[in-house]
């Protein structure tokens, strides 16, 4: 049932590239430029007359809505509103006909999610979901929607479902970009071609990464505190990496966007502290850099996710971690995996439960 992996996480993680595949399976036709989904172009009119979109979500589904709100602002120019569930729901948020509501759930069941939908709809927007789960509370609860094909989730903390909802996401910004004509035809066509091409890339960064995770584990095991950083499209991917390691391996972990680190964390840096720096060469790149110099003269740690290539933060980082290129804004796609593999490995070697961390479930049916 592991299929020869030692844990369901492990085995969830390398099943990313296929899963990734599967979703955009029949969706996305790059070499006809055509991106397709039945439960957007149904409603496509909503979709382009939405004043705004606003994304509710939990825990790793938050922060794939995270990236789906730069993606869609930067695709198609609608405003986009990210909000945890919880918070949403009790705080009488304001919600017009018009606007669009997207909700984020692996399992379809989690409570605040589902009752965030259910006030959503009393103010007559209109929901769309995006679940895993084929027939789950939310799916069945929702408008209209578009499913994840990550397939079973088993490992509580959430992997393939986090980058098949990003992939999901960024071709629901892609078709409204389209239909907006917000995106230059070469851009869309690039984008189309890159989505296409981005499961070998994750097949890649799986095969070349790996190896380079475990032995940054065995230095950082017993680690009490780490930091992750990343900016723009991987502010969420510092966020999802702090949360996984947390989760699993029990070691206190925050994400921030790493310029916002002269704003306080960075009290917390001396050589003791490992900071996990998300730093692709596409992106804000000199600015992380210049945030990675601050760090090395405070003495941290540095772990860098950096392009194959890179050498300009090779020279100052302790250790870095090399993935294939992309464009920014589908690196997400990408830099997430070495920090899934680097916390499944320092949760094995603290001896931890990997699938199933004290004190969590799989589908938070309360609130
Ligand atoms: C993290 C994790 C949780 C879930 C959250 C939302 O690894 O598993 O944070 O992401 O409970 O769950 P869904 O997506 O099922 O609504």
């Amino acid at each position: 049932e592991k299929g020869g992996y030692d844990h369901f996480m492990l085995k969830e993680i390398y099943e990313q590239p296929n899963v990734i595949k599967d979703t955009y399976r029949g969706r996305l036709l790059a070499n006809q430029g055509i991106i397709q989904m039945a439960g957007v172009e149904d409603n496509l009119e909503k979709f382009l007359h939405a004043d705004r979109i606003l994304i509710v979500a939990c825990g790793t589904s938050w922060h794939a809505g995270l990236v789906a709100e730069y993606v869609i602002e930067e695709f198609a120019r609608i405003p986009v509103e990210v909000e945890y569930a919880s918070e949403f729901r009790y705080r009488n948020p304001i919600i017009n006909k018009n606007d669009v509501v997207i909700a984020i759930s692996q399992s379809g069941e989690t409570a605040d999610t589902l009752a965030a939908i259910k006030l959503a709809k009393e103010k007559g927007a209109f929901v769309f979901g995006v679940c895993n789960v084929v027939g789950s509370s939310i799916s069945r609860e929702t408008n209209a929607g578009a499913y994840t094909h990550a397939g079973p989730e088993i490992g509580v903390a959430s992997t393939k479902a986090f980058t098949t909802q990003i992939t999901v996401l960024t071709m629901i910004a892609l078709r409204l970009a389209k239909a907006k004509g917000t995106l230059s035809n070469s851009d869309f066509h690039r984008y189309l071609q890159e989505l296409e091409v981005i499961p070998e890339k994750v097949a890649e960064a799986l095969t070349s990464t790996n190896e380079k995770a475990k032995e940054i584990a065995t230095k950082f095991k017993a680690a009490t505190n780490c930091l992750y950083l990343g900016r723009g499209y991987n502010f969420p991917v510092a966020l999802e990496g702090a949360l996984k390691l947390k989760e699993i391996s029990y070691i206190h972990a925050e994400g921030y966007p790493a310029a916002e680190m002269k704003h306080g964390p960075i009290a917390l840096i001396d050589e003791q502290m490992p900071v996990i720096v998300i730093a692709p060469k596409q992106g804000h790149y000199d600015k992380v850099v210049s945030n990675i110099q601050e760090i090395k003269s405070r003495s941290g740690k540095i772990i860098a996710i950096v392009t194959k290539g890179d050498t300009q933060v090779k020279g100052l980082a302790d250790h870095v971690i090399e993935i294939p290129e992309t464009s920014d804004a589908l690196s997400p796609l990408i830099t997430t995996i070495p920090l899934q593999l680097l916390s499944y490995h320092i949760a094995v070697m603290r001896g931890c439960n990997v699938d199933q961390p004290r004190n969590l479930a799989k589908s938070v049916t309360v609130e």
